[in-house]
């Protein structure tokens, strides 16, 4: 079992994040290898809404989960997108992706949101709620079989997902 700690993104965090995000996406067979640079792209535009490390007891970052606005049907919707999710490969399955997911989304749950969406291994994230929505879709057709959702506050919207700018 790994020790970690989970806090909000500090300044001087950014290339630590960088670097964790990139070797954590590299043996993905799916991954384009540009995980990190969204990472980037999001901070940049200011659409890290959370930005979450674990962080293990020498202070080395080994986790890391972003949160970022979407639209739904072109609109403000008061939903959020988790992604990417990042482990350390050495830690891998040990507990701390879970944990940055169910602290990304109670912190998403207290600041009132409406609901998250995610797009990945549909095995993996169904254990935490994620679900499929009859109706709500992404706007991406490639990403429409790995798309879950997880309402947080009041009915299930329907419409056109769209991510944040960075995600292109
Ligand atoms: C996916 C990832 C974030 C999960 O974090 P983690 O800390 O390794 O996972 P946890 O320890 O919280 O959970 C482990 C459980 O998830 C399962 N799991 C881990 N990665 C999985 C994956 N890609 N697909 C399906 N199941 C997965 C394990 O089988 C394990 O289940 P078990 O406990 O029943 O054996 C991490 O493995 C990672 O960074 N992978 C590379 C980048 C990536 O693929 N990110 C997600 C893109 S959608």
């Amino acid at each position: 079992m790994t020790e970690f700690t989970i806090r909000p993104e500090v300044p001087g965090d950014e290339a630590a994040i960088h670097e964790l995000v990139k070797c954590a996406f590299a043996p993905m067979p799916f991954s384009e290898g540009d995980e990190q640079d969204l990472v980037d792209a999001l901070r940049g535009d200011g659409d890290l809404v959370h930005s979450l490390v674990a962080v293990d007891p020498a202070g080395t970052i080994i986790g890391h989960i972003s949160f970022s606005p979407v639209t739904i049907d072109a609109q403000a919707s008061g939903w959020f997108q988790m992604a990417p999710v990042s482990v350390s490969p050495e830690v891998q399955r040990t507990g701390i992706g879970s944990a940055l997911i169910e602290t990304g989304i109670a912190r998403l749950r207290a600041d009132g949101a409406a609901g998250v969406a995610v797009v990945g291994n549909p095995a993996y994230y169904e254990r935490f709620g994620f679900r499929v929505f009859e109706g709500l879709a992404p706007a991406s057709e490639h990403d429409a079989p790995y798309f879950r959702a997880m309402v947080l506050a009041g009915s299930a919207p329907r419409g056109i997902l769209r991510y944040a700018r960075a995600f292109g």
